[in-house]
């Protein structure tokens, strides 16, 4: 393969770009005592988020109270905002722990994402009135569907969520403080669409009750995308927020699922351990001061904080120097596909990394530049893994289990090198276990896709439960 195009790096700056490796080694390492720190903290935060008072972490509930039992049937409607895509699906659960999905995806155009709450539910609900048309375009049924709303909402009820605040860089006027449902079900009515919102769903709860029903032993459903997140069964006696309102037929002894929020784990910032480089990203972020967990540990943030620290060698004088910079001042040009790409390049002069520079920032780099920045890109995935494990941990802490399964879904979890083995090393570590961590009996696997089947099950498990009440 072609050497460096750009000279070799000084004898001396050689140095200093060791020196600043140290540094930034020390500061994102998280070893096994922080991590079990972490989680001690974390237990006592998702128990005060279920008290009356509550506490920082929203702990939300989901008023989904039943496990799936797997002989669910029926097609049902799915709704699925994601950052890019909007999906529309249907789904036919077939009784035997599997389901088959129709679905059409329509690409969200980024500027939704900023602009305000009329254009975000009519594009909605044009989709959904295309998806009609497409595939029942004779219905004259009323069609019930499930609304994955992947945001931190307060539900009154499992058909309503008051939108807390946005997360994930989305900043939409006017659905703020307002209830999501009745935005949408006004959009879908103002346009004769035959199709009513039966149920809103985090996009964790659906998560874990999907995986639940191919696999009886997941008790969590884990996000580990563009946001972090996690919901888990817990037991209605011990949720006091509930303040005895269960819903009819549920009683102290069931379980209901909870969508944490914990993205906004250590909001206070007592315990996670920040760099100078997270304390920047939340600094220059459209919210400071929010989502702390999911600052240090999703994909939405992991580019940025590689470009905070390139941008400080370059101006320090050691990377780069005599290259134009100018793109590594653009925000988000590095993201953590970016990250993936250095970690994943398989070539011992890291030449996917040199075009990466190349073509994408327009830098040429020297192999010293290549080394130390692969190094960090592992040491930010490294991080990102760990970290992410404490709130399992906690979960299963909080609950007392000792072993079961956790289903995981999002872009970092599936794409990102090495996250799953990062990952399980990470929860062995926190538990003492001295096998090999593929054997921890408490595991994170793939999640079957919360967003549709498990939209799909909560609504069957809704009409399996008004059904058993009329009897
Ligand atoms: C953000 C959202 C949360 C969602 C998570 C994963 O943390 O606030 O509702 O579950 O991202 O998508």
């Amino acid at each position: 393969k072609e050497p460096p195009t750009r000279k070799d790096t000084s004898e001396q700056l050689k140095g200093a770009l060791r020196a600043r490796l140290d540094e930034i080694t020390e500061a994102f390492t998280v070893d096994t005592a922080k991590l079990k720190a972490i989680v001690d903290h974390f237990v006592s935060e998702l128990t005060k988020g279920l008290t009356k008072e509550g506490g920082n972490i929203p702990m939300i509930p989901t008023w989904v109270a039943d496990y799936p039992t797997g002989k669910e049937t029926g097609t049902y409607m799915a709704l699925d905002m994601g950052g890019t895509n909007l999906r529309v699906a249907e789904i036919t659960l077939n009784g035997a722990r599997g389901f088959d999905v129709v679905q059409s995806k329509y690409k969200m155009d980024e500027s939704l994402k900023t602009g305000n709450a009329q254009q975000l539910f009519s594009f909605i609900a044009e989709c959904i009135g295309n998806f009609m048309e497409f595939y029942h375009p004779d219905s004259k049924d009323n069609v019930s569907v499930g609304f994955t709303f992947s945001f931190p909402c307060t539900q009154p009820t499992l058909n309503s969520g008051i939108l807390q605040r946005w997360t994930k860089g989305f900043d939409i006027t006017g659905v703020e403080g307002e209830n999501v449902v009745t935005l949408l079900q006004n959009a879908i009515d103002e346009r004769k669409i035959n199709v009513t919102v039966a149920a809103l769903i985090n996009d964790t709860t659906g998560t874990v009750v999907a995986s639940n029903y191919v696999d009886p032993a997941m008790e969590m459903g884990c996000i580990y995308g563009t946001g972090c997140n996690a919901a888990y069964y817990e037991k209605v006696s011990k949720i006091p927020k509930l303040e005895g309102k269960l819903p009819a037929g549920v009683t102290p002894d069931d379980y209901m699922i909870i969508n944490c929020e914990y993205g906004a784990f250590d909001n206070e910032h007592v315990c996670l351990p920040r760099t100078k480089y997270d304390i920047r990203l939340d600094d220059e972020s459209p919210r400071p001061k929010q989502q702390t967990f999911e600052k240090m540990v999703s994909g939405y943030t992991m580019g940025e904080l590689l470009r905070f620290i390139l941008q400080e060698l370059y101006e320090e004088g050691v990377v780069f120097q005599g290259q134009n910079v100018d793109k590594l001042y653009k925000e988000f040009i590095v993201n953590a596909e970016f990250n993936a790409k250095i970690e994943l390049d398989p070539w011992e002069n890291l030449m996917d990394t040199e075009v990466l520079f190349k073509e994408e920032l327009g830098i040429e780099t020297t192999m010293d530049e290549r080394s130390f920045i692969r190094r960090v890109a592992e040491l930010l995935g490294t991080r990102a893994a760990r970290v992410s494990m404490c709130g399992v941990a906690a979960m299963a802490k909080k609950r007392n289990i000792t072993k079961c399964h956790a289903g995981a879904d999002g872009s970092v979890f599936n794409k990102y090198p090495h996250f799953k083995t990062r990952s399980a090393q990470a929860l062995a570590e926190i538990f003492d276990w001295e096998g090999s961590p593929d054997d921890y009996p408490l595991k994170v696997l793939p999640a079957e896709d919360g967003s549709g089947a498990g939209a799909a099950i909560i609504a069957a498990l809704s009409k399996r439960r008004a059904e058993q009440l009329k009897k």
